[in-house]
């Protein structure tokens, strides 16, 4: 029978990730909680998408420990999440195209890979798209597209990399409605953004980075109201340049 228990959360202990002798990224400890919806929060360079790619198991961190919830597989963690990068990779091929090539590759048949397809694309407004080549579509459907290709595996956890931040207010708003459909559906959202605004609406936790630390951790009426850090007033106050 499938294991349908949460793999979440997930732990984070000492991890630092270092590349030519230089440390990127270190995080003394963390976790991921189940159903939680997290904003990576922090300056350029701060390490953000580092943080977000070490989670996700692209990149391996030089020492320290991530886990999820004990007995589950690699492949069984690996299948279970997904991220969508800041610069939305596109197929040479149809939207829907873009979603069945996907389903394919998640072990979908091809029955069920055109109904997942036409499910999504209508759950998430983009029905209209479905015959358009997805590398014709505006960087707002780009990144809608992005975010319903990776919600259409229906991941436990989903990474999101600044997925408003090439958009004008209507696309992102719309992007925000997506984001709300899938904390809806249950779905734990980890999500880096420059936008405030966002992340005072969307964040139920905060994870703040500076200079590759994380540096403030906690729920978000906390951090926004009552920030511990020098960094973290500075950043809130916009006063915080690198
Ligand atoms: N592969 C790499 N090799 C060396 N340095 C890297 C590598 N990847 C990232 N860095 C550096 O690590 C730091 C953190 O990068 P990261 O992309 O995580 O920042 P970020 O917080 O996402 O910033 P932004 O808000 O601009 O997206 C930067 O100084 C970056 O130049
Ligand atoms: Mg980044």
């Amino acid at each position: 029978m499938r294991d349908v228990t949460s793999m979440l959360p997930l732990k984070l202990q000492d991890i630092a990730l270092e590349v030519d002798g230089r440390r990127l990224l270190e995080v003394t400890a963390t976790s991921i909680r189940n159903k939680r919806r997290t904003v990576v929060l922090g300056p350029n360079g701060a390490g953000k998408t580092l943080f977000l790619k070490v989670c996700h198991g692209l990149l391996k961190p030089s020492s320290g420990r991530l886990d999820f919830v004990a007995g589950k597989s690699d492949a069984e963690v690996r299948r279970r999440q997904a991220m969508v990068f800041q610069k939305p990779v596109m197929l040479r091929r149809s939207v829907r195209g873009n979603f069945t090539h996907a389903l394919a590759m998640a072990g979908f048949g091809w029955r069920e890979r055109r109904r997942l397809a036409d499910e999504t694309m209508a759950h998430f407004g983009l029905s209209a798209l479905a015959d358009r080549p997805a590398r014709v579509l505006s960087g707002g459907e780009q990144q809608r597209l992005a975010i319903a290709r990776a919600a259409s595996l229906n991941p436990e956890l989903l990474f999101l990399d600044e997925p408003t931040s090439a958009l004008d207010p209507t696309a992102a708003r719309q992007v925000e409605e997506m984001l709300e459909l899938l904390r809806a559906h249950g779905m734990t959202l980890v999500m880096t953004t420059h936008d405030l605004g966002l992340a005072r609406r969307f964040a139920d936790d905060i994870l703040f980075f500076h200079n590759g630390r994380l540096l403030e951790q906690g729920p978000a009426d906390t951090f926004f109201t009552r920030p511990q850090t020098a960094e973290a007033q500075a950043f809130l106050e916009n006063r915080l340049v690198w």
